[in-house]
């Protein structure tokens, strides 16, 4: 590995983008493998088993991936997120996450998970460093969400999962639900009520028109609105402040105190104005929108011997010319728009 000294010398506030955003987040995609099929992430038809994914060579090992984390770091970031794809498949992931943790200036590391492997996989991610997870769950109907992720698996591994995750110390985990009108939207209030009063904090998450694959539709999206007024009829809702500037969810709390919920509207209410997020894939692509088509190459670089401040160089570039707002822009012309996969280019 090539190092100098460049990282000490870069200010620490690192650069802004065309839009005066900093670089705060990176989401780092380990594989683009699952073992769910979700219909609006990896839909069954198109991920099959003649499905090319990425062989081994063509993904970043983890002394690159925490290479590129320790550069961005010295950009300005201050969060990771671990994502894939279903990153609890990459095999010996606590080592990456213990890597990781050595960081200065990284502050918070979670991950992203479809909560299978979580019973299992908890306590080494916690002894490792990991400080927390979200959890995707989109109904709590075996049917249902049986059907949604394309395997017929059921709601009680991940609701194990949730609990396990709980017990190591990850929490307080958060739920993403992806909710869907035709779909899913009966679930809202089960889902509701079943983790009200707990440690865990649901989000609703508009359907999104990422990737190419998922048959989005606007007539699907159901408006976080929507939702927030049907569950302030049955416990009511009040609002609460963001954790930190530039949050993705809105949050509202329940007024007789049983937690909160939040809502993720990149469809309806959107939050592109503060997105400090980069993304990297697990090929080892630096995107600068969840919407972009392309992203630029890190791998070849890094596997080229450049230096640390050769990398530096090329990432404040990249960022600096960033002008990307795909959800503000949104339109029907845009969703037909080549994208990258979410799978892919990481959630
Ligand atoms: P914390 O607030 O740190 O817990 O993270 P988070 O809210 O970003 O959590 P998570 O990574 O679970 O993000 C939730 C979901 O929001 C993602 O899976 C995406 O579906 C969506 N999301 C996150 N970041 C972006 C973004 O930059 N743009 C858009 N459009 N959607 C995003
Ligand atoms: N729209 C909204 N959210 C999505 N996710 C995946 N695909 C979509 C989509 N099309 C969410 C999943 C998971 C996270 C990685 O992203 O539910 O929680
Ligand atoms: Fe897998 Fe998560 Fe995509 Fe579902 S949403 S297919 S669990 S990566
Ligand atoms: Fe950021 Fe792109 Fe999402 Fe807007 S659409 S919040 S720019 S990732």
């Amino acid at each position: 590995m090539v190092t100098d000294n460049t990282l000490a010398k870069t200010p620490l506030d690192g650069p802004s983008d065309t839009r005066n955003r900093r670089l705060r987040d990176l989401r780092i995609s380990v594989t683009d493998r699952c073992n769910l099929r979700c219909t609006y992430c990896m839909p069954a038809e198109v991920f099959g088993p003649d499905y090319k994914f990425l062989p081994r060579s063509e993904i970043l090992d983890y002394e690159e991936l925490a290479r590129l984390a320790r550069v961005f770091a010295g950009l300005g970031v201050s969060k990771l997120r671990i994502t894939g794809g279903e990153p609890l498949l990459r095999r010996d992931l606590p080592d990456f996450i213990r890597m990781l943790r050595t960081i200065p200036g990284i502050d918070d590391i979670a991950l992203t998970t479809n909560g299978i492997l979580l019973p299992k996989m908890s306590e080494s991610l916690k002894q490792a460093g990991l400080d927390r997870v979200t959890v995707s769950l989109d109904s709590l109907n075996d049917e249902t969400f049986g059907k949604l992720n394309g395997r017929g698996v059921g709601v009680k591994p991940v609701l194990e999962g949730i609990e396990a995750a709980q017990q190591a110390g990850l929490g307080p985990v958060k739920v993403n639900m992806v909710v869907q009108r035709g779909v899913n939207n009966q679930d809202i209030l089960p889902m509701a009520e079943h983790f009200r009063g707990t440690d865990t904090v649901l989000r609703f998450i508009e359907f999104m028109d990422v990737g190419t694959t998922n048959g989005w539709r606007m007539d699907k999206v159901v408006p976080s609105r929507e939702i927030k007024q049907l569950i302030d009829q049955n416990w009511a809702l009040e609002s609460a402040e963001p954790n930190y500037p530039g949050e993705v969810a809105r949050r509202w709390r329940y007024k007789d105190g049983r937690g909160e919920i939040g809502f993720i509207s990149s469809v309806t209410n959107t939050f592109c104005g503060d997105c400090t997020r980069a993304r990297l894939s697990a090929r080892g692509e630096l995107y600068t929108c969840l919407f972009a088509g392309t992203g630029t190459d890190l791998r070849a670089p890094i596997r080229e011997g450049k230096s640390d401040a050769e990398l530096v160089e090329l990432i404040t570039n990249v960022w600096k010319r960033r002008d990307d707002r795909y959800s503000e822009i949104r339109n029907e012309n845009t969703t037909n728009l080549p994208k990258a996969e979410m799978s892919y280019l990481g959630g």
